[in-house]
């Protein structure tokens, strides 16, 4: 990832006026977002949160070390959600302002919030479009959580400022809000991981919270989606009249999950039940599918079930290599915590003996480059960039036979114009593969067949 250099720039263009319509002009190609439908599914552009393209650029002078702290508070919360711990988040205050608001004053106020997935800033960007007739919204695409939000007008308590004019219910024909005894508001404790409320017009609202402070309450809705040519009636969603946090200037989030109210599982009856995607570098965009593909490129991997939640998808990381050497770890070490893949994890996240081991292996290929002190989470850094260094070839096996073999950039992240650090940090409770290293590869999750396969050369 090039976050420094890009941050740079951007800091530039508030100095400097010309170059902005550079920017302007390198993106007018992905302004129209990319939105196709046919044979082989739905194809949109996803951007890099930082991409200075993206329909909703988080604020461009955030520093990486912010986004370190972030990437940390959403491990932790994946982490106490696989134990089934409940971490609170600021659930009294969010009852008091669901109450306060009028949306719902039949919430049971003892029972507790149960935090999801923090957004953090490290989850990509694409377009959906919503009601009849169709307006288009900037949305956060989240592989962590299963209920999709947006923000809904009037914003009876509070939107944050998004990107483009507010979905208004009432301007759509098509729209309908869901009823307490629909099955569809029964399903929201699964897929929010907090209960269900009903209005006292009789509508259900649902609670969507994140780890972090950050939150989306409001109407259970239904209305249709659509994505270019392709239009699905009934889809549902939550209408979003609290959503305060993280959430850059994006309109809401698609949830990816692994749950009946996903956005993959409404879609894949018309579709097929598996997305694919290549997350982009912050200077190049990729793409979402859904539906359809053409397995015959991809190496693949079971994925792997697991009883501690049934939403993330979890795989088995078999072994490592640096250089063409077998890490020096027992092979039992890499199936020692659960692993799950995450598309809004920054930094993937290894038990500590893999971590230790891949360290040494990469410090000891690197020996000729003089290191460096530590960054935030990263503890294996070194003076220079990485682009202009020679650095090891690592591989990371799967069981099954599929593998990711990492490029400079998935390997190290320059942390400033002098560092750059490997891109991995050590855990002791859940293995993330992260975002960093599946950059620019195609990566599909094939619900329907149970299995995760990965592809180079994605975003090109
Ligand atoms: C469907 O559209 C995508 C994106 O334009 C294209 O790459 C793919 O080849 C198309 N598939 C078929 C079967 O036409
Ligand atoms: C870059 O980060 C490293 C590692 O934290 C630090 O030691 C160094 O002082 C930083 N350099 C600059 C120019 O900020």
């Amino acid at each position: 990832m090039e976050l420094l250099p890009l941050l740079l720039a951007c800091s530039l263009l508030l100095t400097v006026a010309a170059p902005a319509r550079d920017i302007t002009d390198a993106c007018a190609s992905q302004i129209n977002d990319f939105q196709h439908l046919n044979s082989s599914g739905l194809h949109l552009t996803l951007h890099h949160p930082l991409s200075p393209c993206s329909p909703a650029p988080l604020q461009s002078d955030l520093p990486l070390s912010a986004v370190l702290t972030h990437d940390d508070a959403r491990v932790a919360h994946l982490a106490s959600r696989l134990a089934g711990e409940a971490v609170s988040s600021r659930p009294t205050s969010l009852h008091k302002k669901i109450k306060a608001a009028g949306i719902a004053d039949s919430l049971a106020a003892t029972v507790p919030l149960t935090p999801g997935v923090s957004i953090g800033v490290g989850n990509y960007v694409t377009r959906l479009s919503l009601g009849t007739p169709a307006t288009s919204y900037a949305m956060v695409v989240d592989t962590g959580s299963s209920l999709t939000w947006l923000q809904c007008s009037p914003c009876v308590v509070s939107c944050h400022r998004q990107a483009g004019p507010i979905f208004n219910p009432r301007a759509s024909s098509t729209y309908a809000a869901v009823p307490c005894s629909a099955s569809q508001c029964g399903e929201l404790q699964a897929a929010t991981l907090n209960p269900s409320a009903c209005s006292r017009s009789n509508v259900c609202v649902y609670q969507a919270s994140y780890g972090d402070s950050s939150f989306s309450v409001g109407y259970l809705s239904k209305d249709t989606v659509s994505f270019g040519s392709g239009s699905f009636p009934n889809f549902y969603y939550g209408c979003g009249q609290d959503n305060e946090g993280l959430f850059g200037r994006s309109a809401g989030l698609i949830g990816l999950a692994r749950n009946k109210l996903s956005l993959l599982n409404q879609l894949a009856p018309s579709l097929g039940n598996s997305f694919a995607y290549c997350l982009p570098t912050s200077s190049s965009s990729g793409y979402l599918t859904i539906g359809s593909y053409n397995p015959g490129q991809y190496s693949f991997t079971p994925m792997a079930s697991s009883s501690m939640d049934g939403s993330l998808y979890f795989l088995s990381l078999a072994g490592m290599s640096v250089a063409g050497s077998p890490l020096a770890v027992s092979s039992s070490e890499y199936s020692s915590l659960p692993t799950i893949i995450d598309s809004g994890t920054v930094i993937s996240r290894l038990p500590t003996s893999v971590y230790t081991a891949l360290s040494k292996a990469v410090a000891a290929a690197m020996s000729g480059t003089p290191s460096a002190p530590a960054f935030s989470i990263l503890d294996t850094c070194f003076q220079g960039q990485a682009s202009q260094l020679r650095v090891p070839a690592v591989n990371m096996a799967f069981a099954g036979g599929a593998s990711l073999k990492l490029a400079t950039r998935n390997v190290l992240i320059d942390v400033n114009d002098s560092t750059t650090c490997l891109a991995f940090a050590p855990t002791d409770s859940t293995a993330i593969i992260g975002n960093t290293q599946q950059q620019t590869f195609s990566v599909v999750y094939d619900v329907a067949q149970s299995k995760i396969g990965f592809a180079t050369g994605g975003c090109s």
